[in-house]
């Protein structure tokens, strides 16, 4: 397979994943969480590394400048989405996302159709193979595997999803759908911190930092015990009336997840094991 064919298939993983992602948060807005966190690792890395790869050999400085000038564009844009996430604007978000999706596939036409067949000209196969390899090294290098937002995106997803129980009141078939996905996402959350990134740290970290990790293991047992599985009868009924005592606990939780232990956690996990973390823990996001 020739270098141009490897650069195709890689930008084709990216956009149909984010294609993908994009439509799901345009039917449920919690699930930008996964978007956002999905662009921030391997999006973002991308761009970083063509700058300072391929767009150096093309010899027309003004598109390269337009590149460039692309990229902050579609940060700005990945900027403008989180903030309509985290203040839960769903107009703003639907429209942003499309101008997102728009921003991006006009920027891979062009450095599919415009810069690559230039460059593919100037210099030979095996220096093309040889630039394209660098690029994928340091896209792996620029990767921030930021475990502490990816987490924090997660509880932003599972608050919407709740807040949704409750604005559907008057439609319990609706109600009862949310309830089952939130609670379904929030056992997920839970067991991928038990069983993938609290472990990881227990091996990187000193003994007196696995105080707070025992402390959350026992309040996700508190957290647990209000989420009634739906198919047990009555379950959505009683998980309703307890629906106020979850938030609350949820609430005081995640706040010191994500003011003490996440902080931590991203600072001792070597970066190795954190990008291991970050990519096994979204795929898990990804799947419910
Ligand atoms: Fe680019
Ligand atoms: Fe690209
Ligand atoms: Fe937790
Ligand atoms: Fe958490």
């Amino acid at each position: 397979m020739g270098p141009l064919e490897k650069l195709h298939i890689h930008h084709e993983k990216l956009i149909s994943t984010i294609k993908s992602l994009a439509e799901r948060a345009t039917k449920n807005p919690a699930d930008t969480s996964l978007l956002l966190a999905y662009c921030n690792e391997y999006l973002v890395s991308h761009a970083e590394a063509e700058e300072v790869t391929l767009y150096t050999v093309d010899d027309d400085p003004n598109f390269v400048n337009n590149m460039i000038h692309e990229h902050k564009e579609i940060k700005h844009s990945l900027d403008v989405i989180d903030a309509a996430f985290s203040r839960g604007e769903a107009g703003t978000l639907t429209a942003e996302i499309h101008n997102f999706l728009a921003l991006l596939n006009k920027h891979f036409g062009e450095e599919e159709n415009t810069l690559m067949p230039r460059i593919s000209k100037k210099i030979t196969e095996e220096e093309l193979e040889s630039l394209i390899g660098e690029a994928h090294q340091i896209e792996a290098e620029k990767k921030k595997s930021d475990v502490w937002s990816l987490f924090e995106y997660d509880h932003k997803r599972i608050d919407l999803n709740l807040s949704q129980i409750k604005s559907s009141k008057g439609d319990p078939g609706k109600s009862a759908e949310y309830y089952s996905i939130m609670r379904t996402q929030l056992l997920n959350h839970i067991e991928l911190e038990e069983t993938i990134l609290f472990p990881a740290f227990g091996e990187h970290t000193t003994p007196d930092h696995l105080g707070p990790v025992n402390v959350m293991i026992q309040e996700h047992q508190i957290i647990t015990s209000y989420l009634p599985s739906p198919s047990d009868k009555d379950g959505v009924t009683r998980a309703f009336d307890v629906l106020h005592e979850l938030i609350g606990k949820l609430t005081v939780h995640n706040k010191k997840e994500e003011l003490i232990l996440y902080p931590m956690i991203n600072r001792e996990l070597p970066r190795g094991e954190k990008e291991k973390v970050f990519k096994e823990c979204l795929d898990r996001f990804m799947k419910v």
